[in-house]
């Protein structure tokens, strides 16, 4: 039965790292993940997230949510955050019970997988729309839609019947609506705003070029890394002059481990065409002071030219002593 609340979910976080998309939606999302070995074995990992930030940790030894930031709590008191926190003491100890008593009746086999994510999301218009999947074995399951379970098609009969063995519990229904569309959007608005200064903090890339492994004869893979920014959203490309060149690569954006972002953008040229290429970055920090920097005459270029300048200048430092000495011994003669 509960193959309960089952687990939740799989959302799909639209990735909003586009130019027009440094405002995108934010989310509060709650991800279980357990493993199931054996009849005896079972592994469970549980994580809080505010979008791609961890907020709580679940301690399974214990059987307590920690919390990773001072405003993890968000604007909820310490008797609301421990009621939470027994309802998914209970949930989990459940789940698991469930799950083994259910594996022969659902035909699952061991070893599986059950991946949940729940939550919910404010969107720029300031409305806030939860959400609750599961998936078996890495494929969508079960969903909860508009108070009931949902199959998901790839979950197949198995799907069904998990939602058949559910529909009479009630009060399970009626305490994840209230977890889903009250909880979570009053705490989505109040961890928001408890932890803003975190979440908003401007922090500026650094970038800088290299070559990449060569494509092929006589081509060049152009890269332009991009590192240390905060927020996530960031625009970066290969240009031309004033155009963007299409065959940019843009890799995933990657998390540092000081909870700032990297990101590597790539371009493939013919070796005679790299000259006058630039990578341009704009991001939120920059105050519209866009990075520029152009491919072959970077920063080796203005050491080069500091040299030059330096040489000539102890070059006629030199001369000038001489001839200054040269006319000191005419002067005593
Ligand atoms: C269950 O799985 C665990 C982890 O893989 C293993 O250490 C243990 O021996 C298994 N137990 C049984 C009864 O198969």
């Amino acid at each position: 039965m509960l193959l309960l609340l089952l687990a939740l979910i799989a959302v799909h976080f639209p990735a909003g790292d586009t130019k027009d998309a440094f405002q995108g939606p934010i989310s509060f999302h709650v991800i279980q993940i357990s493993s199931f070995a054996n009849s005896t074995w079972v592994k469970y990992q549980g994580s809080g997230w505010l979008g791609d930030l961890q907020i709580h940790d679940w301690d399974s030894n214990s059987g307590t949510a920690t919390f990773l930031k001072p405003w993890s709590k968000g604007n909820f008191s310490d008797e609301e955050v421990s009621h939470v926190v027994e309802l998914f003491r209970i949930y989990i100890f459940a789940f698991i019970r469930e799950m083994k008593a259910d594996v022969n009746a659902l035909r699952i086999e061991y070893p599986f997988e059950i991946q949940g994510i729940g939550g919910c999301q404010l969107h720029s218009g300031g409305a806030i729309v939860s959400f609750l999947r599961g998936a078996l074995g890495g494929l969508d399951f079960v969903s909860f839609k508009n108070s009931s379970c949902v199959p998901a098609p790839e979950g197949g009969s198995r799907a069904q019947k998990v939602c058949t063995l559910l529909a009479p519990y009630k009060d399970i229904f009626h305490t994840v609506e209230k977890l889903l569309y009250e909880t979570c959007p009053r705490y989505l608005l109040g961890v928001l705003e408890a932890g803003k200064a975190d979440l908003q903090r401007q922090v500026k890339p650094e970038a800088w070029l290299s070559s990449g492994p060569s494509p092929g004869p006589g081509r060049l893979q152009l890269v332009c890394h991009v590192s240390g920014f905060h927020p996530k959203p960031v625009w970066v490309t290969w240009m031309r002059g004033e155009q963007e060149q299409k065959d940019t690569q843009r890799g995933d954006v990657l998390p540092n481990a000081d909870e700032t972002w990297y990101l590597r953008v790539t371009l493939d040229v013919a070796a005679g065409e790299a000259a006058g290429l630039s990578c341009r970055v704009q991001h939120s920090s920059l105050g519209g002071q866009d990075i520029v920097l152009h491919w072959g005459h970077s920063i080796s270029t203005g050491w080069i030219i500091l040299a030059i300048i330096v040489s000539c200048l102890i070059f006629f430092l030199c001369f000038a002593l001489w001839i200054f000495r040269h006319l000191s011994y005419q002067s005593i003669l």
